[in-house]
């Protein structure tokens, strides 16, 4: 539904700024009804990215296919049609204070060409899909950030878009109000078919509502693929963003195993087999689960004897079963298939 390629974009240096290459190539793909997440630090070229996909800004080259439309292709009056079909929130929702929530539904309803007899029956059933039709008569500043966050989507729905666009949509809001518009966008995804691309610096985001996902860096991609998939990489960032167990650091004598795991194998299935199989004394020294698409996701560490992890074959077993699995040793302890400092293994998918 949304294909990126080789996405590039420079500003040029003017007299207050200096000369920024904001994208270095970028290409992505998002099937239809999938939510991809864009996440990255400040700078890293993802609002630039979310507004090359509707042209509000000109890529320097690449290009932009959605809905099987080459956009970078189109001129300037066949894009105004184009983009009826990609809707956009922000995080500052952009209502405008002087009209209704209604008035504001309604003024998207017109630029995007429906018959002026067709606005009130069209705007109160488009802030009905947001849960927002009793508040028709309200003005912005009356209403709460989740509420005036679920009129921006009642306007991006408009021109019944295809793919909606979202750019920090839940930044400005708490987390329990995050959770609702997160929940509602999820949906509108569900319902109507949407196809959402999703710009956050919030991990916690991603996890929440993405299928797959993107981590920019320095207007490059760094990381890609689907979420569980990309979260059981070894040594994947996002993965180690989302389940940061904090410091290691191995006692005199002994070992950490970091395990990361998604699907058929809980923790607790883990810990019981890892038991039962190897008669370990081993302790948890942290551990971070969350539930990714209905999948068990996470990463457990544990400490043992590191000479009794070296002898037991405890790593081999381990990834055996299909689990990434990272060893942590003291620097002067003696460890199996030690590479250098503490980190003593990178593991990998046996
Ligand atoms: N109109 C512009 N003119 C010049 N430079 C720009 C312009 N817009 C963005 N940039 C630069 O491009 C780079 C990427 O900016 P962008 O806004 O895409 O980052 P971002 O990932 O959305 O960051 P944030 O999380 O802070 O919103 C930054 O270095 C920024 O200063
Ligand atoms: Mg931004």
């Amino acid at each position: 539904m949304i294909s990126l390629h080789d996405l590039r974009k420079s500003y040029p240096a003017t007299a207050s700024s200096p000369g920024v290459e904001a994208l270095r190539g970028v290409s992505l793909e998002v099937a239809e009804g999938e939510v991809h997440g864009i996440v990255g630090e400040s700078g890293a070229g993802k609002s630039t990215l979310v507004r090359c996909v509707n042209l509000l800004e000109r890529p320097t080259s690449g290009q932009v296919v959605v809905n099987g439309i080459d956009l970078t292709a189109l001129p300037e009056s066949r894009l105004r049609q184009a983009r009826r079909n990609i809707g956009m929130i922000f995080q500052h929702f952009n209502l405008l204070s002087s009209r209704t929530v209604q008035g504001n539904v309604e003024l998207a309803l017109e630029l995007a060409g429906l018959p002026r007899r067709e606005h009130k029956g069209r705007s109160l059933e488009l802030l009905e899909y947001v849960g927002l039709a009793e508040r028709a008569r309200s003005f912005p500043s009356q209403l709460s950030g989740g509420q005036k966050q679920r009129v921006g989507i009642a306007r991006a729905l408009a021109a019944n878009p295809k793919v909606l666009l979202s750019d920090e949509a839940t930044s400005a809001l708490d987390p329990a109000t995050t959770a609702d518009i997160l929940g509602l966008i999820r949906q509108l995804n569900r319902q109507l078919g949407l196809t959402v691309l999703l710009i956050t610096h919030q991990m916690e985001v991603v996890r929440k509502v993405c299928d797959s996902v993107t981590l920019m860096r320095d207007g490059l991609v760094v990381e890609q693929g689907d979420l569980n998939e990309v979260l059981t990489r070894p040594d994947s960032d996002l993965s180690n963003g989302l389940f940061d167990l904090g410091p290691q650091e191995a006692g005199a004598g002994l070992a950490l195993l970091e395990i990361t795991f998604a699907g058929g194998n809980s923790s607790q299935h883990i810990i019981s087999r890892l038991a039962r199989q190897f008669d370990l004394d081993f302790s948890i020294d942290a551990a971070a689960i969350e539930v990714i698409g209905g999948v068990n996701v996470g990463r457990i560490r544990l400490e043992a004897s590191a000479r009794d992890v070296a002898a037991s074959g405890t790593l081999d077993w381990l990834r055996q079963q299909g689990l990434i699995v990272r060893l942590f040793t003291p620097p002067d302890d003696p460890a199996p298939d030690r590479s250098d400092g503490g980190a003593a293994d990178e593991g990998g998918r046996a």
